[in-house]
């Protein structure tokens, strides 16, 4: 069974980084926005990534978003063609009752929610930044972050795992920073991080065996990666029993109180793990590929999770794909835009040049950028 289409109908911005007043009446099938630099296209796909959880694509904050010629509060306002439940309105945006804050509120057909954690129970989303680019080059923490955040979205317990991780981590530098010997406090820091620690390399670990098997299901130009997590956690709980691999972790951090002590840093556990890709067909690792190559490998990575999170979703998630078509050639432009059509994804995507979507118009809907402004 195909996963439930999922869609916007309209997309109303106010007072939203460049666009002052913007509304986009949409079909189910995939958007292109094109324009020249500046014009205000990544602020769209940007307004867009709000409708889940988090700080957005460009991770900024609720200052960041307001239009600096426009005082009234930014919002964005989207209507959900078909869900599950039917026509749904989200909205989100700067707090009018209380301007100061730097929290975003969000309202569910009108009415306001708890948590903006509520949106991961309404819309899932995948995204394709030019930032990204770099992450199969760079250093393991933007690999680590890509793959945490691929995690949230199957498993939301996820995020609060990597927040209590990540405090008891400082916690305890903390403390071993201040010569504070106290065992018992470093003690029950270390077991936090050690169940911590395991349950997120667990999680991991499974949406890269999914992501795995997905890429072997799908036939296409994109490059098949081979994916691996290295790291002891990650290593020990692919291999072992989950509680030994806690006992050890566990240890291991007794062990390393002095150095850590001494280095001011953390040595063991899943903060220092790393997503190990190879190109397959070239047996290459990914760091060492073309920038072309690296773009293909994320596009093929990221296809294979929408893939993925759509069946555990059992709904499309929306597909952001910022400025995508740099560094693709047109033989892989088009495979992705025939993957887009052939998911059913609503796919949004930006680009200076019209000509790169030339195949892709005719079956998309598609808007000029202009100062701000959209013309269809
Ligand atoms: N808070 C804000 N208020 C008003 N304008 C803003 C705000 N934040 C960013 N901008 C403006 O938005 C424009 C950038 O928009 P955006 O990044 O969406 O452009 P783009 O169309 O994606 O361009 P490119 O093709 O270069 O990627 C810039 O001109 C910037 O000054
Ligand atoms: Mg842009």
């Amino acid at each position: 069974m195909l996963p439930s289409p999922f869609s916007l109908s309209r997309l109303t911005l106010t007072n939203f980084r460049n666009h002052a007043d913007l509304r986009m009446e949409l079909t189910p099938a995939p958007v292109v926005l094109t324009g020249l630099n500046g014009s205000g296209k990544t602020n769209i796909l940007e307004a867009i990534s709000l409708l889940v959880p988090g700080r957005g694509m460009c991770h900024a904050s609720v200052n960041e978003w307001q239009h600096n010629a426009h005082p009234e509060p930014w919002a964005v306002v989207a209507d959900i063609a078909q869900s599950e439940n039917g026509a749904e309105r989200i909205a989100t945006g700067r707090d009018p009752e209380n301007p100061e804050s730097e929290r975003r509120i969000v309202l569910i057909d009108g009415r306001p929610v708890k948590s903006q954690q509520v949106l991961a129970e309404h819309v899932a989303m995948a995204w394709i930044t030019p930032d990204m680019d770099r992450i199969l080059g760079d250093g393991p923490s933007a690999r680590r972050k890509f793959l945490d955040r691929m995690v949230y979205s199957f498993d939301p317990a996820h995020a609060g795992r990597v927040h209590r991780y990540e405090k008891a981590l400082r916690e305890r530098l903390r403390l071993l920073r201040d010569g504070v010997a106290d065992a018992v406090w470093l003690a029950g820091l270390e077991d936090e991080m050690a169940r911590t620690g395991v349950a997120i390399a667990a999680a991991r670990l499974h949406l890269i065996q999914q992501l795995q098997t997905a890429i072997a299901d799908t036939q296409s130009v994109f490059p098949k990666a081979d994916l691996a997590l290295q790291g002891m956690v990650e290593e020990g709980v692919a291999t072992g029993p989950a509680l030994l691999v806690e006992d050890r972790l566990r240890a291991a951090l007794a062990r390393t109180r002095s150095d850590d002590a001494q280095n001011g840093t953390c040595s063991v556990g899943p903060h220092r793990s790393d997503l190990i890709v190879v190109h397959r067909a070239q047996n290459c690792p990914a760091a060492l590929c073309s920038t072309g190559e690296q773009k293909a490998l994320l596009v093929a990575m990221v296809l294979a999770y929408v893939r993925i999170l759509s069946h555990a979703r059992d709904r499309m998630p929306l597909f952001l794909l910022d400025d995508i078509t740099a560094h693709l050639d047109r033989v892989r432009r088009e495979a992705l835009f025939e993957e887009i059509l052939s998911m059913r994804v609503q796919g949004w995507l930006t680009g200076t040049d019209e000509a790169f979507f030339a195949t892709l118009l005719p079956r998309a809907s598609h808007f000029t950028v202009s100062h701000g402004r959209v013309v269809p």
